[in-house]
């Protein structure tokens, strides 16, 4: 018997899909379909596919073409199917023309002609928008921002504002799209979404005033320094129906994202300990902004939504006490904290330093093993799960596109196109979880200089 096996997501069934099935089937006596899972296609940049793979399949199913239809869940899987299913030829449209040869080393790869004028995304394109997004604050941070959103269906950055007008109309220049606005507010009215990436201390209001408009709102980490602010902001957003997200891009890459369902299915037991380091040690004078008093410089504020997210992932937000350990500079400004979190089962640490340096790594334990992510953990593209027995010991590979923001904006887009104002990536509570350790700081309650 021959096999031919052919994949895609198949999304709002056309003439095009159909017609490729009917040659494909043709090709031999046994048609397997694969359909992409939804996780896969959201990793790979599709958000905005309508049909969620169950009717996916039933779609495909009702063309009667498939004799077998199985799920795309990962990366690599084509090989592992033609060797499990002893399949003789895969076929494919010929949009992907020379993107498969490398499968010729396991059955026979045929092309087959795309059909002219008829996609899906022509479909959805018919009946939905690009998402116009607004950029506040023109430094580092949005110079990354902007070429990452290009890699995003549907995102367009359409405008940017700066105090400094000069720099927004160098990154207006650099990125050849979007207009430079006059003020925040003119910037606000013009765009859909808002993406935040001034100070520190502009955050608050900014959002604030973004969400009272309606808009969505994606702003840096650390959101906001105080709980009750964060409360607010979340609080405004859900009344608006509009999506506000913190901008912790570590929360939504895909590596970090498989962390942590893996620990949550129990891969390592009863997670009883989590410790995380991040420092930096670059020159004073790079390191102005985030050693400024004035502009709420330290370490905590800098990077502590960071090692604070795998914390509470993991354990929670309703932690019993914290403790925190500070080295201060002149200025009274931490470049050194180490803060401590006790909860009801499990005790979490964390580890900062800005002109301080010390391992940056991840170690989550549990009762039957742990996980170890290296330095740059924050950056996840590989971990590893230890146990007793080494020969259990499994490595993790992922791949982390720099500089990483897309996974943001990715979430951003697929909330927003799918009418959900919360991610679960970074919950809400998470959020307001972590301004309450930043405001904890600010209070200097519990708080021990060293
Ligand atoms: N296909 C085709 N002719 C079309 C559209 C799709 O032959 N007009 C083929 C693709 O080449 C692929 C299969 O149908 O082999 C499934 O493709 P899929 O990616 O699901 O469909 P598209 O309509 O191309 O979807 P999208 O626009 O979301 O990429």
């Amino acid at each position: 018997m021959k096999k031919v096996i052919t994949y895609g997501t198949y999304d709002l069934l056309h003439e095009g899909h159909i017609r490729l099935l009917k040659r494909a089937k043709a090709l031999g006596d046994w048609l397997i379909v694969g359909v992409t899972n939804d996780n896969f296609d959201r990793e790979r940049g599709k958000l905005n596919v309508r049909n969620n793979v169950l009717e996916r399949v039933e779609a495909v199913k009702a063309t009667g073409l498939a004799d077998q239809i199985v799920i795309e869940d990962y990366m690599g899987q084509k090989i592992d199917d033609i060797l499990k299913y002893e399949v003789d030829i895969f076929a494919i449209g010929s949009d992907w023309e020379g993107k498969f040869d490398y499968l010729g080393e396991f059955c026979e790869v045929v092309y087959l002609p795309r059909t002219e004028g008829i996609s899906s995304t022509m479909l959805r394109a018919e009946t939905e928008k690009e998402i116009r997004i607004g950029v506040v604050g023109c430094g580092r941070i949005a110079q990354r921002f902007v070429p990452e959103a290009t890699k995003v269906e549907r995102a367009v950055v359409a405008g940017y504002y700066d105090t400094d007008r000069a720099a927004a109309e160098r990154l207006a220049e650099e990125s050849g799209v979007g207009n430079v606005y006059d003020s925040y507010e003119e910037l606000v009215a013009a765009v859909d979404a808002i993406y935040i990436a001034t100070p520190h201390l502009s955050h608050y209001e900014q959002s604030r005033y973004a969400l009272e408009q309606g808009k969505h709102t994606l702003c840096e980490t650390p959101l906001v320094l105080c709980r009750e602010q964060a409360e607010e902001l979340f609080a405004l957003a859900k009344s608006k129906g509009v999506v506000l997200l913190e901008a912790n891009k570590t929360a939504f890459c895909p590596a970090f994202t498989h962390l942590i369902t893996l620990i949550k299915s129990g891969l390592i037991g009863d997670v009883v300990g989590v410790d995380a380091s991040e420092s930096k040690l670059w020159s004073e004078e790079k390191l102005r902004r985030e050693l400024d008093p004035e502009m709420a410089g330290g370490s905590l504020y800098e990077m502590g939504s960071y090692p604070l997210l795998p914390i509470m992932k993991l354990l929670g937000t309703g932690y019993e006490n914290i403790n925190i350990y500070s080295r201060l500079n002149d200025n009274s400004v931490d470049v050194y904290t180490r803060g401590i979190m006790l909860y009801p089962n499990a005790v979490a640490s964390f580890q900062l330093g800005l002109g301080v340096k010390t391992e940056g790594n991840l170690v989550i334990s549990g009762t039957q093993g742990y996980a170890y992510v290296p330095s740059p953990w924050w950056k996840t593209d590989y971990f590893e799960l230890r146990y007793e027995d080494q020969n259990r010991n499994k490595k993790y590979f992922y791949s982390w596109d720099e500089p990483g923001l897309r996974y943001e904006i990715r979430e951003f887009l697929s909330c927003i196109v799918n009418g959900r104002i919360r991610s679960s990536r970074l919950t809400p509570e998470e959020s307001i979880a972590m301004a309450g350790v930043m405001s904890q700081f600010a209070e200097r309650k519990n708080l021990f200089e060293i």
